[in-house]
């Protein structure tokens, strides 16, 4: 008990507070440009509201903004709890929070000003990328500081996962972002031609191994045993299968370039790599499942489990579908069509942000001192609208993918396109119009998460006598 003092819960609370905010944020812009694709005159001809710039706004906001604040959360929790140390330095560590909120507002302004490096994920230009920097390096400092100075000798397996985010991250964020300045605003790649290709999608799979999947897979190990009460199935698989996971993704990233310039046998070794990625992939998913052996029965009951045990089940579907989208011959299918935006949003929305609300349904009323969230119905209520979003988002856009797909490569007998382009558009507006109804429905799922987090830090029932200071103050 008296160790609870000695944690750093502020830097978590603050943290968990923005992952909540900018879930909001980020997937109202998503719903926006949902919106947009199915009735177009929404941009209402202002250039701020284009497609073109708050695209890359909503994507900047879900994964940097709402994804990452997560993970800056949690990880701090854990390495915390399971070092049984307070941080490496409470400074660095408030450094890091407000460093990385002025470059979500830096990106929430510039992006739809139309200020863009033009590679996707690695959008901001060259003064906000220099500011990660400087804070990503400040990062890995607070978490493997804390690492060094920890009580206990083992390194529990979450903070494997977590380190390896960490290290990737600043390893890709540096290498693809070498650029040229030639304005305050306007900065060109280093690199040219194929290379730059090949170095941007280096970058972009990896930024889905190791931000989308590797942190993810951390709050696996640390909350899905703490909430089931149960010991991880199998710690020796959880070894396995993080450095299967870690070596196999860094050579994935060329089946983003199937058919393209790319030489040849570099796609072939980018496929292979993605097809042998699903043994480390479904590794983690079923020893995260089965960490339930012997409670399934707490599935019935507790909101917070369906959410991280749904989340498995959409991580071992995207990872079971992406090897199949990176055989070449399934990728001349797929690729441009929507089939990819049901992939990443089966990612994104069943497992990224099922596992995300679940950590931090753990963390509100533990941050603020409270028993359990104001309403647990309100977060199974979020949890059955969210469900029912994602599917309709993922089922309408597989439907609109495959269907664009085959409309595109059909031919008459005399070798002429059987369909002009716009019949391919015409035809997919339904589903343009169902996706963004389940992109409401998930919206309104992480309202009722803001509204319960603002109720609980206000009205929620405190917790006297166990948790004595939620280390609000120093120890
Ligand atoms: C075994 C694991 C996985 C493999 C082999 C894989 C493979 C693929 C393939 C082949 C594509 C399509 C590339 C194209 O045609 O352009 C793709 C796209 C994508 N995948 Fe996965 N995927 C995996 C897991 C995941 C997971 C768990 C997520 C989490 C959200 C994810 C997020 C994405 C994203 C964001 C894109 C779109 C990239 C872009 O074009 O902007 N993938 N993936
Ligand atoms: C309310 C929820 C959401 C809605 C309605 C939504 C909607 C959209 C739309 C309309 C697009 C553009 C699709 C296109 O260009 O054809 C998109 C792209 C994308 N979204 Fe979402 N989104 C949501 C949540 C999320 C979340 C939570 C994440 C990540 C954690 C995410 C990650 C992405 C990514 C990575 C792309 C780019 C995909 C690519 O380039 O292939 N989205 N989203």
């Amino acid at each position: 008990m008296d160790r609870e003092l000695n944690y750093n819960y502020r830097i978590v609370k603050q943290f968990t507070i923005a992952t909540v905010v900018w879930g909001v944020i980020g997937m109202l812009a998503g719903v926006f440009i949902a919106a947009q694709l199915a009735w177009p005159a929404l941009n209402f001809d202002i250039p701020w509201l284009t497609y073109g710039r708050l695209r890359p706004l909503h994507t900047n906001a879900v994964i940097f903004a709402f994804g990452i604040c997560g993970l800056f959360a949690t990880s701090y929790y854990v390495v915390q709890r399971t070092c049984q140390v307070r941080l490496f330095s409470d400074k660095l560590a408030e450094f890091t929070f407000w460093g990385w909120q002025l470059v979500l507002v830096s990106a929430a302004i510039t992006l739809p000003m139309g200020f863009t490096r033009g590679k996707e994920y690695a959008e901001l230009e060259w003064p906000i990328a220099l500011l990660i920097t400087v804070v990503w390096v400040t990062y890995a400092v607070v978490f493997f500081g804390t690492l060094i100075k920890r009580k206990v000798r083992h390194i529990y397996v979450a903070n494997w996962f977590f380190g390896a985010y960490i290290i990737a991250v600043a390893l890709l964020h540096v290498v693809n972002g070498a650029s040229m300045p030639v304005s305050m605003w306007k900065s060109y790649s280093a690199y040219a031609g194929v290379q730059d290709a090949m170095i941007q999608w280096w970058y972009g799979h990896n930024a889905v191994g190791f931000i989308l999947t590797a942190g993810y897979l951390g709050m696996v190990y640390y909350f899905i045993p703490k909430q089931a009460e149960r010991p991880v199935y199998s710690y020796r698989l959880s070894i396995v299968h993080f450095w299967a996971l870690i070596f196999t993704y860094m050579w994935a990233g060329p089946h983003h370039l199937h058919y393209t310039a790319l030489p040849d046998w570099t796609q072939s070794i980018g496929m292979v790599f993605s097809l042998i990625l699903l043994a480390p992939s479904w590794g983690g998913m079923i020893n995260g499942i089965m960490t339930l052996s012997g409670a399934w029965h707490k599935l019935r009951s507790d909101p917070l489990l369906k959410f991280m045990i749904v989340s498995l089940s959409f991580y071992g579907m995207a990872t079971f579908e992406g090897p199949m989208m990176s055989i070449k011959t399934v990728n001349a299918l797929s690729h441009y069509t929507d089939w990819g935006i049901a992939h990443v949003h089966s990612g994104a929305l069943g497992w990224v942000g099922f596992i995300t609300m679940g950590s931090i349904y753990y963390l509100i009323p533990r941050m603020s001192g409270k028993r359990e969230m104001w309403s647990v119905r309100l977060v199974d209520l979020h949890f059955w609208v969210a469900t029912i979003g994602v599917v309709l988002y993922i089922a309408s856009m597989w439907i609109a993918g495959v269907m664009q797909g085959l409309m595109w490569r059909a031919v008459n007998a005399d070798g002429t396109l059987t369909y002009t382009f716009a019949e391919g558009v015409k035809a997919t507006y339904p589903y343009y119009v169902i996706r963004f109804t389940g992109g409401l429905l998930y919206l309104a799922g992480m309202v009722m998460m803001a509204y319960n987090t603002f109720r609980t830090m206000r009205d929620g029932q405190p917790v006297e006598a166990r948790i004595p200071v939620l280390a609000t103050t120093h120890a």
